[in-house]
């Protein structure tokens, strides 16, 4: 009887077999390569990223909204290298939290504002432009507040179908990125409205910047997250755009906003110790993406790159003036030859070769122990 109720089993089998079969003629046929199981780690593994910050993080939002071509960058050469087509991504291809999601064997996570995008495994709010203060570059980015308003409207939905107690466990095991903060010190050395940077000392504005970041950090944690990824501030005035105006053109970097930078990072840093005292089971990483960067800045040849001062796209001094793609103020432009040599690829942005390898570092924070791989697999 036994065999009986096997044989008839594969029967239906080869049945179902077939119909797939017709209806769908390749792609459910090609066998997919299948990855062993991610070892787990004393906590669930988790199954979301969601994502918050500015340009380096940005996947796409910034193409649904009002704003200009100085905050897109939806149009050619960007996306040339992965994509081959511009996706809104500022690089040539992918960007951290793609190659993040990837490791974590997570799809792509889209873009908040992309119409009819699935958010099972995550959504990404970041806005290329946008601080952690309202004020910077106000009326064309999505703010980080507003970014956490978006999350709230997920978190709202999740409820509604998963109901509140399976909705908060989702929620725990999810890992939140956060890349922002740039902009807050880059926007007074690029336009005239730096009235908030005037007005108050330097360390004060710092203070309102981690004040800010700190506060939606805290905002999660009340809705039930629990695992954080951070990355500080690169030395901003060594990026080409900066570099161009800071100089006098002598080639060095522009050193006010790398200090800034620094004094940013040395604030969050004392921040997130404060948080993770104050908030029970509150788990981080934070990523020194600075060292990171002046590394490779000192030592391209080290980690692969031949040009490691000048962008791959733009025009002027250091490629710096922000030109990539002749849709912005400026149209002349030029573009390399192989952007996997550089490590910047435009003004602001770095190559898809130098995001793949911090996300290498991000991930695995070699021999660190607080590191993505570890709040992904729970440890
Ligand atoms: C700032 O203002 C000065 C003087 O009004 C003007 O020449 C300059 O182009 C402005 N810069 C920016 C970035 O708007
Ligand atoms: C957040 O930024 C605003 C300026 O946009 C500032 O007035 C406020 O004090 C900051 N909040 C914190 C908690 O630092
Ligand atoms: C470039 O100029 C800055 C500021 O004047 C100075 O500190 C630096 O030493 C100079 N660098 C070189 C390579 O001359
Ligand atoms: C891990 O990274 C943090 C942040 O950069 C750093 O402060 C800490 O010293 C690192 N720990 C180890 C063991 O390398």
């Amino acid at each position: 009887m036994g065999r009986e109720i096997r044989s008839s089993l594969s029967f239906l089998q080869l049945n179902l077999f077939i119909f797939l079969l017709v209806l769908s003629p390749s792609s459910s046929l090609t066998p997919k390569p299948r990855l062993p199981p991610p070892p787990l780690g004393h906590g669930p593994a988790a199954s979301a990223l969601f994502i918050f910050g500015d340009s380096f993080f940005d996947v796409g939002n910034n193409n649904y909204i009002d704003t200009t071509t100085l905050d897109q960058a939806n149009f050619w050469p960007y996306g040339e290298t992965f994509f081959h087509y511009p996706t809104g991504r500022f690089s040539d291809g992918r960007l951290v939290p793609d190659f993040i999601a990837e490791k974590a064997r997570l799809p792509f996570i889209p873009p908040f504002l992309q119409p009819g995008a699935s958010h099972h495994a995550g959504v990404n709010f970041a806005s290329a432009g946008a601080g952690a203060l309202v004020e910077t570059f106000r009326g064309s980015v999505i703010d980080l507040k507003s970014q956490m308003r978006g999350f709230g409207k997920v978190e709202s939905q999740l409820v509604q179908r998963l109901g509140k107690s399976k909705a908060r466990s989702k929620l725990s095991k999810a890992v939140y990125m956060f890349g922002i903060g740039s902009n807050d010190y880059m926007s007074p050395f690029l336009t005239n409205s730096t009235q908030l940077f005037a007005s108050y000392s330097k360390r004060a504005y710092v203070g309102m910047v981690v004040g800010n970041l700190t506060t939606v950090v805290k905002d999660i944690y009340e809705k039930g997250g629990r695992r954080f990824g951070f990355i500080n501030l690169p030395p901003l005035g060594c990026l080409p755009g900066l570099r161009l105006i800071g100089a006098w053109n002598n080639g060095s970097c522009f050193e006010e906003p790398s200090w800034l930078a620094d004094l940013h990072n040395t604030a969050l840093l004392t921040r997130l110790d404060v948080l993770k005292d104050q908030l029970r089971g509150f788990r981080y990483s934070l990523y020194d993406f600075n060292a990171f960067l002046r590394h490779r800045i000192d030592h391209p040849s080290k980690y692969g790159f031949a040009e490691a001062r000048g962008a791959c796209c733009g025009t002027g001094m250091f490629q710096g003036v922000f030109s990539c793609g002749g849709r912005r103020t400026v149209k002349e432009y030029q573009l390399c030859e192989d952007p996997s040599r550089h490590l910047f690829w435009d003004s602001y942005h770095l190559t898809e070769r130098a995001y793949q390898q911090l996300a290498e570092e991000l991930w695995s924070g070699k021999g660190n122990k607080s590191n993505l791989k570890d709040l992904f697999q729970g440890f």
